[in-house]
């Protein structure tokens, strides 16, 4: 049997076609453009995502025995909103997660409305990015739009629905949208009412492991698939990465150093941090999860080796890097603005601490430096609330070099497992499809049976007493200019 996981991520869908036995047989990515119409927006078409997702099922399966596939899902990118109209054509593009537009709407969300009651209705207050303050956005500045809007949907339920008809949302991306009672797993009415939406205008919620429905006929004939082949929900990307890691159960950790750089704590239970710093969100596995998340992790480092530098040679410049836990300069990568903890749109990146003798690896070494220690913010909240973390798995496309991998242990102080692909979206994706369609019991036995840890980077006591003091200069640095972003 075959099983294909899909990662609607944000430059790019990647596939994956795995084996029940869960051996990988193909991996395909086909790129979008992303747009930013303003300074801090982020836009994508959906149409784009939908041409891209076909155009990646066709060459992924070329090869296959296509009468062997037997269930899709998914892992997408968070908190987008998708909107459609009473014909189903998409009324504007979709706002991304890392879309800072909302400042006002989320002020208004925390400070009016109040983060007591937002946690009560949804367990998590309103960031930037979260999907209930760009309705509110709509309804202000859009509202001839905003009045046409039949259907609210995340990007990856967008893939679904086209592929099966089905207008449904799984747990764990529901989560994202601060219009979802994440304890007791249904939309809230209150926070309907706050956004003036209607339950009709939602998707029907599954549990990510769940069939939504099969895919369309024409579909399946365009593809050359079977017209039984399964839609599973699939998870938000975070949940399906933590999935396709091993990240299941309680207490167990996740890193994800994509565009965005999330920290991923499993827990069986329904909990919250006291701060609401953390997101608290259901888990793909059927349980929950706290999560930090930094708007720009991989992407300092693009930006700053491609369009800064003007190198793609990742692993030659970090060559150039000798004096771990010794450089002295910082870097904030506040790119896109911030999530957790700092819940700022308007922060921004920087370097600080240049001299004259300051080379081109030490500034390369503070963005891989800046973007651990922004975990580490992430991480020391969760610490706060008693959390015990003594590993971590690491995926995403950051965690393809070597030398991140061992800064972020030391700068954590904790063990990091590298596990056999680090495709993690894609892969928890495919797991999603094979539990649903039968193959494995439940997500925990198929991610325990799945999962191979094969190289393990311990922390290095000296290098990890070096971290600790860089990192207490850091927690000072964005306090001290905040005042400049307002
Ligand atoms: C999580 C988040 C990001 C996106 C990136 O809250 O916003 O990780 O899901 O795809």
């Amino acid at each position: 049997m075959l099983y294909i996981g899909v990662d609607l991520g944000t430059s790019a869908v990647k596939l994956l076609l795995m084996e029940g036995n869960g051996r990988i047989v193909n991996i395909v990515s086909k790129e979008y453009p992303i747009s930013f119409p303003h300074p801090g927006w982020s836009e994508q078409e959906p149409a784009d995502w939908w041409a891209q997702t076909v155009a990646g099922l066709k060459e992924l399966t070329e090869n296959c025995d296509k009468s062997q596939i037997r269930g899709i899902s998914f892992g997408g990118q968070m908190h987008g909103l998708v909107v459609l109209d009473k014909d189903d054509n998409v009324i504007r593009p979709a706002i991304l997660w890392n879309d800072g537009r909302t400042g006002k709407e989320t002020d208004y969300l925390n400070n009016v409305i109040g983060k007591d009651k937002l946690s009560e209705y949804t367990a998590n207050i309103a960031f930037a990015g979260f999907t209930a303050p760009k309705l509110l956005w709509m309804k202000e500045n859009e509202p001839d739009k905003f009045a046409r809007i039949e259907k609210i949907m995340l990007p990856k339920d967008y893939i679904a629905y086209r592929l099966s008809g089905v207008h449904c949302t799984d747990v764990s991306d529901a989560s994202g949208m601060l219009l979802f009672d994440v304890k007791n797993k249904c939309w809230s009415k209150e926070m309907m009412e706050i956004c003036s939406v209607r339950e009709e205008q939602l998707a029907r919620i599954f549990e990510s492991y769940e069939t939504v429905g099969t895919i369309k006929p024409e579909i399946a004939a365009d593809l050359g698939f079977s017209e039984d082949v399964r839609i599973i929900a699939g998870a938000g990307d975070n949940a399906a990465a933590a999935i396709g890691t091993g990240t299941v159960g309680d207490g167990r950790c996740n890193i994800s150093l994509g565009t965005s750089g999330t920290i991923f704590i499993s827990s069986r239970d329904f909990c919250v941090d006291d701060q609401n710093a953390l997101h608290a969100f259901a888990h793909a596995d059927g349980h929950y999860h706290l999560m930090g998340c930094m708007l720009s992790a991989a992407s300092c480092n693009k930006w700053w080796m491609e369009d800064i530098i003007g190198t793609e040679d990742y692993a030659g410049e970090q060559a150039g890097i000798k004096k771990l836990g010794e450089n002295n300069v910082f870097f904030l990568p506040y790119l896109m603005g911030e999530r957790s903890p700092h819940n700022n749109p308007d922060a921004r990146g920087m370097f600080i601490g240049m001299s004259m003798d300051t080379t081109r690896a030490d500034m390369t070494q503070a963005v891989l430096e800046g973007v651990a220690f922004g975990i580490r913010d992430s991480f020391e909240v969760a610490k706060s609330q008693g959390i015990r973390i003594e590993s971590t798995k690491i995926c995403g496309g950051g965690a393809k070099s070597p030398l991140w991998k061992r800064i972020m242990a030391n700068v954590l102080g904790i063990r990091v497992e590298v596990i056999e692909s680090e495709e993690g979206p894609g892969y928890g994706g495919a797991i999603l499809a094979a539990v649903g369609c039968g193959e494995y019991k439940d997500v925990e036995e198929a991610a325990e049976k799945l999962v191979k840890v094969v190289d393990v980077i311990e922390p290095e006591k000296e290098l990890t007493e070096k971290y600790e003091k860089k990192y207490q200069y850091f927690k000072k640095l964005y306090p001290t200019v905040k005042v400049l972003w307002g």
